[in-house]
């Protein structure tokens, strides 16, 4: 099989993803929604390589980078801005968000710290947009910390994926088409999760009715 067009930008840019051979994955994710992304935000900018192939890729999207090391300001140029801060704080978080959010895509390609994977995904679930997507790289990765955490964290979203109202018949689960009350945000707003070896995708929407099982009966 040929190279797909977000593996010939990666040819072109090289960024860390393509050595990691996360391009296909992302080309699944991302190749129907390409002229939609509006903006799109990645926590670990280094050669500012990848934030040059998000350009690129996404003709109509401002592409917002955040890094620790200053040095990376350098790569602030047109549709490209650069936040310079900590992952680990929520101040900076808030700013990047109050700055260039609601992000449609965020891509955590920064410290890797579990905590700190954990903490940027509950922050920007929250406040991006319903079809909004939330990459988490190099997940279950060792750095010295809990590497099994993010990963059990990321696999217990199946079960508000799949929530289960025990009220109900067992015979009228194709009436489920709404959730009640007592159902939890992540029950009402995560509409899937892709593991691929070490990147983990996540796909914030209406549950259930962004749900195919819905138009059964439709
Ligand atoms: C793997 S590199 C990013 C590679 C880039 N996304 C690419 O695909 O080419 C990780 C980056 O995260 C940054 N970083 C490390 N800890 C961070 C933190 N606590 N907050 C923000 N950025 C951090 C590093 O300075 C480094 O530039």
């Amino acid at each position: 099989m040929g190279m797909n067009p977000l593996q010939e930008l990666g040819e072109k840019y090289g960024p860390t993803k393509r050595y990691h051979d996360y391009l296909k994955w992302y080309w699944m994710h991302f190749r129907d929604i390409r002229n939609d992304v509006r903006s799109l935000l990645e926590i670990g900018v280094d050669k500012g390589t990848s934030l040059s192939m998000w350009r690129e890729f996404f003709p109509n999207a401002e592409i917002h980078g955040l890094d620790l090391n200053p040095d990376c300001k350098q790569y602030e140029s047109d549709r490209i801005h650069i936040h310079i801060g900590d992952q680990g704080s929520h101040e900076v978080l808030q700013k990047v968000d109050d700055k260039g959010g609601p992000f449609d895509i965020v891509i955590d390609d920064g410290s890797h710290f579990p905590e700190h994977q954990l903490m940027a995904f509950r922050f920007f679930i929250k406040r991006m947009p319903q079809n909004g997507i939330f990459v988490i790289e190099d997940i279950g990765v060792g750095r010295g910390h809990d590497r099994k955490w993010v990963n059990d964290s990321m696999k217990g979203l199946v079960d508000h994926i799949n929530y289960w109202d025990y009220d109900i018949e067992s015979e009228g689960w194709l009436d489920m088409g709404r959730f009640p009350e007592h159902a939890c945000w992540l029950d009402k707003n995560i509409a899937g999760v892709a593991f691929y070896r070490f990147i983990c995708f996540i796909m914030k929407g209406d549950n259930p009715g962004a749900n195919p099982f819905l138009r059964v009966r439709e």
